[in-house]
């Protein structure tokens, strides 16, 4: 019925590559096969119990019950200043330059929202996690794809960036508004350098457009590796603003809290938008995530800590197994070629057929954009002995195909 009356926005969004491969992932679960599942971010570790704790006596009194601030309660956006002052030197304003989101996504997609004219034009990196692109999709706009270079130690080429981006902006009608970085990179892992943002905010200003930069993986980082922020950059607050979440660092996915900080025009929108839509997080989560970014951090250096085990384990077995992978230096995914014989077959195939044949189940690179065809994004939420085990199963499944 009415069937001429549309839905343009929903009829935009793609079907979702990755229900392919889970609809392969429950039959087999159905049918009693064990499959070991790397195909989700979402992190498999429980929340520090501090932070729970504090939850719990939060959730008691009354007062917390009602409506809450829909920006986030003032303690929790002045943890969340403190937490960039501590961890980057940065010094923000909790009234005008932070806002806490239900996650960084929440935050993402209501930020866009807020700041897309129709027709507006994005700059997102290919590949990309893919509400990167679709939420401009969602509010109208639209997105200029930018593929995304980098080297076998998951180094972005900067050099090509730049020159990329210089020629996407100039080619592109209307003229972008809005680019969008997210280092480490989900799906490739791909890290910057801090030269990177500071030539890319001289760039910002020049050529007139805003920088929206996610760093969920911040604390994600292996071998020596930090992750920088734009927001180092002097004067960076007039051009970007940037996303973090606790969903990774802190093993809270399930929570949603993340933030939204830095140019006040941005965040001033995300917050106005926000003031219209929702009344803000239960205020003892609010509460909760106070104390985990002002508590004790080791909880995030053990979290850490396992996804390092997890690569290092990930990548030696699967080796020994004849699948060589170079390890990621950031995230809590291995970002991994498909092996030759598999490779001119695309993403889709070889993911089916790990599923089918290894019991393994991987994301298609594909899922997040052209760029990823080449490749299989492995998220490090299986423990050590269930890696050990994906390899013995893919040991297997690549003899089968050598003959
Ligand atoms: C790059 C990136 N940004 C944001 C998110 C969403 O995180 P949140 O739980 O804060 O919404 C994810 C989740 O996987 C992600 O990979």
């Amino acid at each position: 019925m009415f069937e001429e009356i549309r839905f343009n926005k929903i009829e935009r969004l793609p079907k979702y590559v990755f229900a392919e491969v889970n609809e392969l992932k429950m039959a087999a679960r159905r049918a009693g096969e064990d499959v070991i599942d790397f195909s989700m971010g979402n992190p498999d570790g429980p929340a520090p119990k501090h932070v729970v704790d504090k939850l719990i006596e939060a959730a008691q009194k009354p007062k917390n019950h009602g409506y809450s601030v829909s920006k986030g309660i003032y303690k929790l956006r002045l943890a969340i200043c403190n937490w960039y002052e501590r961890r980057y030197g940065v010094a923000l304003d909790p009234e005008r330059e932070a806002v806490a989101t239900m996650g960084s996504k929440e935050g993402y997609v209501h930020l866009v929202q807020a700041i897309t004219n129709p027709g507006d034009v994005a700059i997102v990196p290919d590949p990309t996690y893919p509400i990167h692109s679709y939420a401009f999709i969602l509010a109208g706009g639209s997105v200029h794809k930018m593929e995304l270079a980098f080297n076998e130690r998951y180094e972005v080429d900067e050099e090509r960036f730049f020159a990329d981006l210089h020629q996407a902006l100039t080619d592109t009608f209307p003229r972008p508004k809005y680019l969008v970085v997210n280092f480490p990179h989900n799906p490739s892992t791909a890290t910057v350098t801090p030269e990177f943002y500071k030539e890319l905010v001289a760039l910002a200003k020049r050529e007139r457009f805003y920088i929206i930069s996610d760093i969920a993986y911040a604390d994600l980082t292996f071998d020596g590796y930090r992750t920088p922020s734009i927001l180092e950059v002097d004067g960076a607050k007039d051009v970007a603003v940037e996303s973090f979440t606790l969903s990774k660092s802190y093993n809270m996915a399930g929570w949603r809290v993340g933030f939204v900080v830095g140019n006040e025009r941005l965040v001033g929108a995300l917050q106005k938008m926000k003031s219209w839509i929702d009344y803000g997080m239960f205020t003892p989560i609010q509460v909760a995530a106070t104390v985990a970014l002002n508590g004790p951090q080791e909880c995030v250096e053990e979290i850490r800590k396992t996804y390092e085990k997890r690569r290092d384990v990930l990548i030696e077995s699967f080796a020994r197994a004849g699948w060589e992978i170079a390890k990621p230096r950031a995230t809590m995914f291995v970002w991994a070629k498909i092996p030759e014989p598999f490779r001119a077959k695309g993403s889709l195939d070889f993911s089916k057929r790990l599923l089918t044949e290894a019991k393994v189940a991987v994301s298609p690179g594909v899922g997040f954009g052209e760029g990823g065809q080449e490749y299989v994004r492995i998220a490090l939420i299986e423990n050590e002995k269930r890696i050990r085990q994906a390899a013995r199963n893919i040991k297997r499944f690549l003899r089968a195909y050598k003959g």
